[in-house]
């Protein structure tokens, strides 16, 4: 297992480009098998778990081609044979249960692995499935895998609600809806940019949409989708915690580029609570921290909320805060593994009910600490480049999972990271 080393210490000065989107790709990935010929997607970052859905669709017979250097994929779903997703693939990377809605769309049949168990709290699919046995489909379980299935001419059409509004259900409503002759309505659906993007390529392709970004999206079926080319979004959530990162540390001095102002929905006005101040110019933000960060509570709100996504990365930045705040995590219960770790490089938090409490300015001194999961791990890598002295931050490959080359583009800065690859983890 890789694990970084990282010197605390460092002042960041510097361009650091954001990448494509993990979460608006993946449900361009699984929507391309519905399209007829070969669909081009551009700016398609280079992640485990990219890779990981490429081989989920090869299992169907679909041809994949990933390009790293080109950052670009091509899907040709004509040979697609095999309406199913595994378990061994499907419990490496959730939104693998994307399969469900696009082989009931384009084959009118699917054996989908239920997700496995995920890093924090429950993270239940009975929207997806209850979703889709309200517009027609029928649905049973069966040793741990969704077997469904709808008549020839599509879904029968209906309406349902989302409650909570739910991403990766309206996802897969949405996929399952576009292919048919009936008029499906998804109410309290997700606004998040990852679905009105999703939409825009799907209408790109000839699907007929309306209300996408809005609470309720309506989809009429239609009886055939083209291949398209299509450029992915930016990475919000990358871009959200490189601009944390950059008010870290008075004299920081950090640009993105690549980077998209617009889907940042109100995190930007949290953002500039803190102290910290911005100038967009385009697809550029620079970043100017404060000299003293301002404690901010937040709690977590689907789009255009506060994204849970950050929520771990804003409880780091509290830790340099000047006072108490609260950070709340109104979407997940218990997403907050990395709050002990903290704790281990001396950083008063705790956890309460669904929100930890932090103390600060922390000075924290560099140690071991482990990562648990995607956001969690990239929350204790900026802690540990704050630090004073040497930390490891063990089990780097949850990030490998969503960010791209973190490493090369923090050391590109001037951050301290060495990987180091281990044959046994070390305590
Ligand atoms: C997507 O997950 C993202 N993943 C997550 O990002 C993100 O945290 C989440 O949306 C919320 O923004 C991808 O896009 C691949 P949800 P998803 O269904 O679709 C409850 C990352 O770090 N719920 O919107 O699985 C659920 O328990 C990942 O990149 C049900 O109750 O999230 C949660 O409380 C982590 N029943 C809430 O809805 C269901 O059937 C929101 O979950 C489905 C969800």
């Amino acid at each position: 297992m890789d694990k970084f080393i990282i010197e605390g210490g460092s002042v960041l000065t510097g361009t650091i480009p954001i990448s494509g989107s993990k979460n608006a790709a993946l449900p361009l990935m699984a929507a391309s098998l519905l399209l007829d010929g070969t669909t081009k997607l551009t700016n398609i970052p280079d992640l485990v778990d990219i890779r990981t859905f490429c081989n989920v669709l090869r299992v169907t017979g679909a041809k994949v081609t990933y390009s790293a250097e080109e950052q670009s994929l091509l899907i040709d779903p004509e040979n697609i044979y095999y309406p199913e997703s595994p378990y061994d693939l499907v419990r490496k990377m959730r939104a693998s249960f994307y399969m469900l809605g696009a082989l009931l769309g384009r084959m009118g049949e699917a054996k989908v692995s239920l997700p496995g168990g995920c890093a924090w709290g429950p993270r239940p699919v009975d929207l997806h499935i209850e979703g889709l046995k309200a517009l027609g489909a029928s649905i049973e379980l069966d040793k741990g895998y969704v077997l469904a299935s709808r008549p020839a001419e599509g879904l029968k059409g209906g309406s349902f609600n989302l409650s909570p509004s739910s991403v990766g259900a309206t996802v897969n409503l949405i996929l399952a809806s576009v292919l048919g002759s009936n008029t499906c309505v998804i109410s309290n659906a997700a606004k998040e940019p990852d679905v009105v993007q999703l939409c825009y390529f799907l209408k790109q392709a000839g699907a007929d949409i309306q209300g996408e970004g809005s609470s309720q999206i309506t989809v009429k079926g239609v009886k055939q989708l083209n291949a398209v080319q299509f450029r992915n979004a930016s990475d919000r959530i990358e871009t959200g915690t490189f601009m944390i990162l950059a008010a870290m540390h008075p004299l920081n001095k950090i640009k993105l580029t690549n980077a998209d102002p617009e889907e940042l929905g109100h995190f930007l006005s949290w953002f500039h609570k803190t102290g910290a101040s911005t100038k967009i110019d385009k697809d550029i933000i620079e970043i100017i921290p404060p000299k003293i960060i301002n404690a901010v509570s937040v709690a977590t709100e689907v789009y255009p909320g506060f994204p849970t996504d950050l929520q771990a990365q804003w409880a780091t930045l509290m830790t340099l805060a000047n006072g108490e705040s609260v950070v709340t995590d109104s979407i997940y219960s218990d997403r907050f593994s990395y709050v002990p770790e903290l704790g281990r490089l001396g950083a008063s938090v705790k956890v309460k009910n669904n929100s930890a409490i932090i103390k600060g300015p922390n000075k924290m001194a560099g140690t071991s600490i482990m990562s648990t999961d995607l956001r969690a791990s990239v929350s204790l890598v900026m802690a540990a480049m704050f630090a004073t002295g040497i930390s490891q931050v063990l089990r780097v490959y949850h990030l490998d999972r969503g960010y791209e080359r973190l490493e090369d583009k923090l050391n590109g800065v001037g951050a301290s990271i060495r990987r180091v690859t281990e044959q046994h983890e070390s305590e």
